[in-house]
């Protein structure tokens, strides 16, 4: 049954916690934030248009908080986690999930595209990061849900750009997993594959270059021939997600989608078929043996 906002007010009161949601207008933001209210939760919901968020407001005074602001706006960041602590005393999940897509080959991308699309998908979310674990890291307590992609994991033609800010935030998200770790800190990488949401109508794209055509436009014609049924539902991504909050020992990756976790198999497979036929050379590089 999925949760739609005639059900959250009824919904069972579970944990109680609070969240802070980026990217609560649309899509899978939207469903998290429906999902964590349908149950009882306290969320701020980001929204850079606050009208898109207003028929949740008010609905639920005391455990909804509309928050217009862009991530890339670092004040207004701040400013949005003080008043989501002001108004629910805690932070108890905070979920970088705001972002948005770009196509095009590597080397069709421009210098402002490129930059545009790091600004809102890792610089954003380094924002939230900043304002935010001051918070989680004083309570001691906390679970940090990363906006990645099967696109944090492999890649096709296509998607460098979008890729090389999902892979910023999962390594980023590696070394911030395991400093938060000793504070009492979780942190999870969502990686859904496609996902029935406004992301594609929303992508950015490059000016095509013909040499790109075979690969580049091939893939975005076969995106653009794929069923109905090859996307993800949302509000499922998002159930999933509340069942790694409530887990005792979350992942620190969660792929969402059969197809995603073939890729990404696949991908894993290929990384280690290279280590594995470059061992040697790996290693002839040390000045003393490295056991194995
Ligand atoms: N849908 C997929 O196939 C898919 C697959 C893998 C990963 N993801 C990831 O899932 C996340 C959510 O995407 P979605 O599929 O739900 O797409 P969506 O429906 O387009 O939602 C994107 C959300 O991000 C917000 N956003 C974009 N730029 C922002 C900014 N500068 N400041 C604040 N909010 C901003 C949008 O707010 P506005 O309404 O203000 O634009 C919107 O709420 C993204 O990080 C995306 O990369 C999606």
């Amino acid at each position: 049954m999925s949760i739609t906002a005639e059900s959250m007010a009824t919904g069972p009161t579970t944990a109680g916690r609070s969240w802070f949601v980026t990217g609560g207008s649309s899509g899978i933001g939207r469903e998290l934030v429906l999902a964590a209210l349908g149950r009882g939760d306290s969320v701020a919901a980001v929204a850079r248009r606050a009208g898109d968020v207003a028929d949740l407001a008010g609905r639920l005074p005391g455990r909804f908080l509309a928050l217009e602001l862009d991530v890339r706006d670092e004040s207004a960041v701040r400013a949005g986690v003080d008043r989501a602590v002001a108004e629910f005393g805690r932070l108890d999940v905070v979920a970088n999930n705001a972002g948005y897509g770009l196509f095009g080959a590597v080397e069709e991308v421009t210098d402002a595209q490129a930059r545009a699309v790091f600004d809102t998908n890792v610089f954003g979310a380094l924002n939230v990061l900043r304002a935010a674990l001051p918070v989680l890291r004083a309570q001691r307590s906390g679970h940090v849900l990363q906006g990645s992609s099967v696109y944090g994991q492999t890649a096709h033609p296509g998607v460098g750009l979008l890729a090389a800010t999902k892979y910023a935030l999962e390594g980023l998200s590696d070394a911030l997993a395991a400093e938060l770790a000793p504070l009492g800190v979780k942190v999870t990488l969502v990686e859904p594959g496609y996902t029935a949401t406004a992301f594609l109508s929303n992508l950015a794209f490059a000016e095509p270059a013909p040499d790109y055509d075979p690969t580049v436009r091939a893939v975005q014609r076969s995106l653009g021939d794929l069923p109905p049924e090859a996307f993800a539902d949302p509000a499922r991504v998002a159930r999933a997600m509340l069942a790694v909050v409530d887990a005792e020992h979350p992942p620190l990756r969660l792929a969402l989608g059969g197809q995603a976790e073939n890729d990404m198999r696949a991908s894993l497979l290929a990384r280690l078929r290279d280590l594995d036929e470059w061992a040697a050379v790996a290693r002839e590089v040390d000045r003393e043996p490295v056991s194995s």
